[in-house]
């Protein structure tokens, strides 16, 4: 999946670490900091996470990582500076931003994530993909969660670096985000080898809802016996960052034991919502957007469990619904 050995990590290692001293000692740091304490961050969990501060200026970093025409070249390949190919002069990639970095299963820095400090665009700037950081796979906060938690259980899916961290702050160590990708097979599979159960918690708004259907399709065909996926939907506005600070970690949690919807209710549900069960052209059409699906999932108990259910929404036998499924033509 990643090269065992590339000059490349200690390159990164060494940009983390000059994020983070800039944080704390670079005569622009103020900013950053009052930025990282008006969204209710604590110093030990900016320890814990290893943000820094990219400072504003276009050569800092390459400044300060020097090296020959060798180095130059292995930071361009991380990603950490850019290239202007008309010029051929190159910058920081990372200016005037607070610095997320991002570790694989290992520990390993392999990217990072910067913030702007107010409201400018792109609110977010990700390293590009290298040969040591594929977006697609990457989990950020899976480094840290296993690391804070010896038995985890579950882990809780969010969208955003604010809301891992938040989250965490708060005392809940086991979320992770996917890093403004959507949740992928490559992330199911890696979630399900430690944990039997997933949760996922995207934010309360139309995006957050379109993501929850697709980590919810990305789920089906990795949902082995023994596995489970549960599904979080916050008010609207709300991400888990801003709710956990409104009501706390208590209410929070509650939220979860109370509202987590299992894979198979938000799927019935969702598809209802589109095929209307109480006509007989709406059980059709539900036949035809749910049974496809349902038959993607490995688990024998739970395809059973879920066709079974299938069967008794529509009035079709197990049996008529096979054949539905054998007979439904491929989308035009
Ligand atoms: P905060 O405003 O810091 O709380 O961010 P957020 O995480 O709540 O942002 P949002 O819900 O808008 O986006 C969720 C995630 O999508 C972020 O954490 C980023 O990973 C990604 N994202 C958001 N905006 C951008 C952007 O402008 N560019 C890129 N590349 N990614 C973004
Ligand atoms: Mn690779
Ligand atoms: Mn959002
Ligand atoms: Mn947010
Ligand atoms: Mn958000």
């Amino acid at each position: 999946r990643q090269p065992v050995d590339s000059p490349l990590y200690p390159l990164l290692d060494a940009a983390a670490g000059y994020y983070r001293q800039s944080l704390k000692s670079h005569p622009a740091r103020k900013a950053a900091v009052e930025y990282l304490k008006s969204r209710g961050l604590s110093g030990v969990i900016a320890r814990d996470f290893g943000l820094g501060f990219a400072p504003p200026g276009w050569d800092n970093l390459m400044k300060h990582l020097g090296g020959d025409a060798l180095q130059h070249k292995a930071m361009l390949d991380a990603g950490l500076l850019i290239e202007n190919t008309e010029t051929g002069r190159s910058y920081d990639r990372f200016r005037d931003r607070v610095m997320f970095p991002i570790r694989d299963s290992r520990g390993r820095i392999i990217a990072f994530g910067g913030r702007v400090l107010g409201d400018d665009k792109p609110k977010y700037l990700n390293s590009p993909e290298t040969p040591v950081f594929h977006k697609g796979q990457e989990l950020y906060g899976l480094f840290e969660a296993r690391k804070a938690n010896r038995d985890l259980d579950e882990i809780m899916v969010v969208e955003g670096y604010m809301d891992v961290i938040a989250l965490a702050q708060q005392g809940l160590r086991n979320a992770v985000a996917t890093l403004g990708t959507a949740t992928s097979d490559e992330h199911l599979k890696r979630l399900f080898r430690i944990v039997p159960s997933v949760l996922f918690c995207f934010d309360g708004d139309a995006a957050g809802r379109k993501a929850a259907w697709r980590a919810l399709e990305a789920t089906l065909p990795n949902l082995q016996d023994g596995k489970r996926a549960r599904f979080l939907f916050l008010p609207d506005g709300e991400d888990p960052d801003s709710l956990v600070r409104h009501e706390g970690t208590d209410a929070f949690r509650a939220r979860i034991n109370q509202h987590a919807q299992p894979l198979a209710d938000y799927f019935f549900q969702q598809l209802s919502e589109e095929a209307d069960p109480r006509s007989l052209e709406g059980k059709a059409h539900l036949v035809t957007l749910a049974a496809p699906l349902i038959d993607r999932i490995p688990g024998n108990h739970l395809r059973t469990l879920m066709r079974q259910r299938l069967s008794e929404i529509t009035g079709l036998s197990g049996e008529m619904l096979q054949q539905v499924a054998q007979s439904t033509p491929p989308a035009p």
